[in-house]
This record gives C-alpha cells, sequence and structure tokens, in this order.
C-alpha cells in the first residue's frame, strides 16, 4: 500500500502556515509555494542512491560521494503543478518534464484530460507527479493512470496538501505510489474542496477566479 510522508519540517510548516492564509496575495502565494516546493525536493530525495568516486582537493586526492545515475522525471498535473516546477528544479536541474494537463469538471468533479506531453524515456526515469492539492484523488488517479499507460514504472506522487479522501483513493487504484505531502487536512466540503486547505491552488497562483 501507498506510504504517506508528511514532510514536517520547521520550515514547510511555516511556509506552508502562509500559503494557507487568505491574506496572502498572488505574488507571494507564488514565491512561497516555489520556495515549499524546493524545500520538499530536498526531502523526497533523501533516498536517492550514492556512488563513491574519486576526485582531487586543492590538498589531496578524496573519496567522495555522487548521486549515482539517477534520472528524474518531472510531471506536473496542470495547470497548478506548475506552480512547483521551478522550486524543485533548482535542486534537480537535470531533470525533464512532461506535463499531464486535466481540470476538474465543477459538476461533477471528475477529471477531464486535455493535454499530456512526456519525455520519450519515462519508463527509464523516477517520475515525481507534482499537484499542489490532492482532493477527492481523481485527477492525481487519472495522472498515474496516464502514466502507467505510457510506460511510466516508478511514481511518487507530491502534493502540498491532501485530503483524507484522496490519500484513500490513491492507496486503493495506485498502491505502489507513495504520497509525499506538507499537510493531510480533515475533510472535503460539498465542492470538494479541502477544508482548511488554501483554496483553489491553480486561482491562487495564477490570479484567475
Ligand atoms: C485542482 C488541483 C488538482 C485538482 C485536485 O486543479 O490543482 O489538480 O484540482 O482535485 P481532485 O483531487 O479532486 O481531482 P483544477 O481542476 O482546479 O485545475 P487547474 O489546476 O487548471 O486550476
Ligand atoms: N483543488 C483546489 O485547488 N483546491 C481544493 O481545495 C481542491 C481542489
Amino acid at each position: 500500500m501507498s506510504r504517506v510522508y508528511v514532510f514536517d519540517h520547521p520550515l514547510i510548516q511555516h511556509k506552508l502556515t502562509f500559503i494557507r492564509d487568505k491574506h496572502t496575495g498572488t505574488k507571494e502565494f507564488r514565491e512561497l509555494v516555489d520556495e515549499v516546493a524546493t524545500l520538499m525536493a530536498y526531502e523526497i530525495t533523501r533516498d536517492m542512491p550514492l556512488q563513491d568516486v574519486t576526485i582531487e582537493t586543492p590538498v589531496a586526492q578524496c573519496r567522495a560521494k555522487m548521486i549515482a545515475g539517477k534520472k528524474v522525471g518531472l510531471i506536473p498535473i496542470l495547470r497548478a503543478g506548475l506552480g512547483m516546477v521551478d522550486g524543485i528544479l533548482k535542486l534537480i536541474p537535470a531533470a525533464k518534464v512532461g506535463h499531464v494537463g486535466l481540470y476538474r469538471d465543477p459538476e461533477t468533479l471528475k477529471p477531464v484530460e486535455y493535454y499530456v506531453k512526456l519525455p520519450s524515456d519515462i519508463e527509464e526515469r523516477d517520475l515525481i507527479v507534482i499537484d499542489p492539492m490532492l482532493a477527492t484523488g481523481g485527477s492525481a488517479a487519472a495522472a498515474l493512470t496516464a502514466l502507467k499507460q505510457r510506460g511510466a514504472k516508478n511514481l511518487k506522487l507530491m502534493c502540498l496538501i491532501a485530503a483524507p479522501e484522496g490519500v484513500k483513493v490513491i492507496q486503493d487504484e495506485h498502491p505502489d505510489v507513495d504520497i509525499f505531502v506538507a499537510a493531510v487536512d480533515d475533510y472535503l466540503n460539498d465542492h470538494g474542496y479541502i477544508v482548511p486547505g488554501l483554496g483553489d491552488a491553480g486561482d491562487r497562483l495564477y490570479g484567475t477566479k
């Protein structure tokens, strides 16, 4: 079953509070999401394998560590997932980026796929699917299915905030995918919004309504 990791680093939790605050404007919201994405990237890469290499320091030869050639792919779910990409690329600049476009139909709350463009070698990459919100779980589950249908094998899901309902959907439909979040909130309201959440992530990132 998917494991759920809640990143409790004080910087992540502190910045998440400002992200949640309805008085935080678009510019600051975007900057904070970018910063938290960087901090979450630091945490999610904790298990990356290292290899020993030999280098020369100005003083002597030295056995040192390097990341063992892991290929990473970032898959933001459009559009709100885009807000986290640059923050992660600051730490993993060689990652390739694929895009899955989904929006949630406001009536049915079901995801509608409108765009998929992926690196050609996704089956060889460790993929991190990124979306600030895991609400009903419909969008993330559909994105994971779309990726698996195209050959993806190693997948992680990284979100800012999850609802317990969304976590359960991923655990039921994609038990091989671990979930990395900054918070698991209380519940979904009648409109499918996470409570207390942060509101509509896409609208807050891009100033739309
Ligand atoms: C939001 C969010 C997730 C989805 C989560 O996107 O960014 O993708 O809702 O909801 P779910 O877990 O119930 O599927 P939205 O559909 O609002 O599209 P947007 O990113 O284009 O604003
Ligand atoms: N999508 C959002 O942007 N926010 C929510 O609370 C739920 C889905």
